[in-house]
């Protein structure tokens, strides 16, 4: 059975790959263009790291022609769409960039995703599209698109081009909202990462507003979610993969005080386009995924920090 990742240098992307290495009925093609986002030396270690079980294939998603053909020749049975660009900064500088990689490259897998007959569509969504909603759990159908960043928006709006492709062709389809996801590997523009990387160096942390809190999410249990959802194409599903469990930032400075006891924080305002704070009901992933988050924040910001005194390219 042939399927396909997009983003398999990425992030999420590489670590799914190394899980799906382990089942050999599956034949596994990933697809990447190595954005400058970040550095594509990070990428190319990432993709090391997932190892050889896959067939990479270096392409631009807006490329529609290739894409085309490359569904057709392969015919893949599942699609998980993980490629995009993230962050919200950057979304605010260069939202046009947004539209094209975020949207138009969705809409590009969606079209081959359905004239090439695949049965299953994963799109890789985000926590972003609930917008600012309080501090209170957000279910999946709390999202009405009133949304805080252009990140969002687009985010937003492939999940629209989603349902419109879902009808067109009658493929099942998952969106997957993915709450902060952090761990080894972390993508280095992310607060974790970064606040690990200033605290090996002996840096003070910049906070942005003392009144967030985020749902921090372990890089594995959301590969386990996604494997999951891989195995139960359900028709037409969107779900939350979070933790369920939001950190404040008074949480997340005393949690790094556990393994470095003295440093400094510099505060600065609100960062634009930033929701104040994110928390995910995950019931619906629980009951019909059987998705269970099992690594606590303390312990994953253990493992994050074992990781990053080994490998990461300061
Ligand atoms: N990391 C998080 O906390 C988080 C949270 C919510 C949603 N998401 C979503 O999950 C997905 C993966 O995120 P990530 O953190 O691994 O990001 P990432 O930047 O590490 O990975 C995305 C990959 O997509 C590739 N890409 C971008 N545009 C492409 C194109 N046109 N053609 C081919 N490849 C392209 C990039 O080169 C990159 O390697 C994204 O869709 C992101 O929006 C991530």
């Amino acid at each position: 059975m042939n399927i396909l990742v997009t983003g398999g240098a990425g992030f999420i992307g590489s670590q799914l790959l190394r899980s799906l290495n382990e089942n050999k009925k599956l034949h596994i093609i990933s697809i990447d263009s190595f954005h400058g986002y970040y550095s594509r030396q990070r990428k190319m270690d990432q993709l090391k790291m997932a190892g050889d079980g896959f067939e990479f294939i270096e392409l631009d998603l807006l490329e529609e022609k290739r894409v085309i053909q490359l569904f057709e020749q392969k015919q893949f049975h599942t699609v998980i769409h993980l490629a995009a660009i993230p962050g919200v900064p950057k979304s605010i500088e260069n939202p046009h960039e947004y539209i094209d990689l975020d949207i138009k490259a969705t809409v590009n897998i969606l079209k081959a995703s359905g004239l090439t007959k695949v049965e299953h569509v994963i799109f890789a969504s985000s926590s972003s599209v609930y917008g600012n909603q309080g501090y209170h759990p957000v279910k999946e159908s709390d999202a009405r698109g009133f949304v805080a960043s252009p990140y969002a928006a687009s985010k937003w709006s492939a999940e629209s081009f989603c349902h419109a492709y879902r009808h067109l062709y009658g493929y099942h389809l998952s969106i997957l909202r993915f709450f902060t996801v952090y761990g080894p590997w972390g993508r280095p523009d992310m607060a974790i990462p970064l606040f690990v990387k200033k605290l090996l160096n002996d840096e003070p942390l910049t906070i942005f507003s003392k009144k967030t809190a985020r749902d921090y999410t372990y890089v594995d249990d959301i590969i386990r979610g996604i494997q999951s959802v891989i195995q139960h194409p359900n028709g037409h599903q969107v779900y939350n993969l979070g933790s369920g469990n939001p950190v404040t930032i008074e949480e997340l400075v005393e949690t790094f005080r556990l393994f470095f006891p003295q440093f400094e924080t510099i505060h600065f305002p609100h960062r634009l386009g930033d929701v104040q704070t994110t928390w995910a009901d995950i019931k619906k992933a629980n009951e019909e995924l059987d998705y269970q988050p099992s690594i606590s924040f303390a312990e994953g910001i253990g493992r994050t920090i074992e990781w990053a005194k080994r490998y990461e390219r300061f």
